[in-house]
């Protein structure tokens, strides 16, 4: 199975990278900041008729579709991000991916994140560990100061800055150096290489995260919401994912309940 999806992920990843006019086919979704591109319906349509080709009686979650079906109901469900880091796409900044997660009965089993430009595909399936191009990776667990935070702006949600900006502040004397690089799936990927050692954002889609977190899992990496509970994959949530000893510390740093 891991390696059908990996066959779609490149498949839809080559239509990313083809695109020749991206700045010239967007469309604002609810305002300038949420856009969409016909390659993000182009891939999504190709995800949804490939993936349920594979398994017909599977659910489909994706973030351009119709979302109105209750796939709690349903054993297994695909949660797609046909194309996770739209802005960055748009404006070519080269750092997007395409994100293919397989669950069952509310957890994640396989992820795949396919990033098409510098062809890093990342994949994983419970219980079996996290791989980049086929070689197996762990995250580095090392101290808050010695981990690179990435942040996630939550740029959607306008109500969230002032606690965005309150985390932001928390966090950044304490870690090594921020970075921000706009797709959340590679996000929780480079967690997983060990490029960084934590992460956060105050609210994800599940098909941001859903196939990042198990890979970020599977490399060793803790994954929760900022109050520290699990992340229900067919709700919005917020996300705070790092190697032991920096969610550790992020999360203590935080101090974030449920009622925050
Ligand atoms: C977005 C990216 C971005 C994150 C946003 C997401 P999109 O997804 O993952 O890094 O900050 O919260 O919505 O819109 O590019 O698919
Ligand atoms: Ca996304
Ligand atoms: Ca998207």
């Amino acid at each position: 199975m891991l390696n059908a999806l990996i066959d779609v992920a490149r498949e839809a990843g080559a239509i990313i990278r083809s695109a020749r006019d991206a700045e010239r086919s967007v469309t604002e979704k609810t305002g300038p900041r949420d856009l969409v591109t016909k390659y993000d319906l182009l891939v999504q349509e190709l995800l949804r008729s490939r993936l349920l080709a594979l398994l017909p009686e599977v659910g489909f979650l994706g973030e351009e579709g119709d979302h109105s079906e209750d796939l709690r109901r349903r054993a297994w469900v695909f949660i797609v991000d046909p194309i996770d880091g739209t802005t960055n796409f748009i404006q070519g900044y080269r750092n997007s991916c395409v994100s293919i997660g397989l669950a069952h009965e509310g957890r994640m089993e396989y992820g795949v994140v396919f990033n098409p430009y510098d062809g890093e595909l990342y994949a994983a399936q419970r219980g079996r560990g996290a791989s980049l191009n086929g070689t197996p990776i762990r995250c580095r667990d090392r101290a808050l100061d010695h981990s690179l935070l990435i942040f996630g702006s939550a740029l959607y949600y306008r109500e969230l800055v002032p606690q965005t900006l309150r985390l932001f502040n928390l966090a950044f004397p304490a870690v090594q150096d921020i970075r921000r690089f706009g797709s959340a799936a590679l996000d929780l990927c480079y967690l997983a290489a060990g490029k960084a050692g934590v992460f956060f954002e105050c609210r994800l889609c599940p098909w941001d995260y859903a196939a990042g977190m198990l890979i970020a899992e599977e490399a060793g990496c803790l994954v929760s919401q900022l109050d520290g509970t699990a992340p229900e994959l067919f709700q919005k949530s917020s996300i705070l994912a790092g190697s032991p000893q920096a969610y550790w510390a992020l999360r203590e740093r935080f101090q974030m309940t449920k009622e925050d």
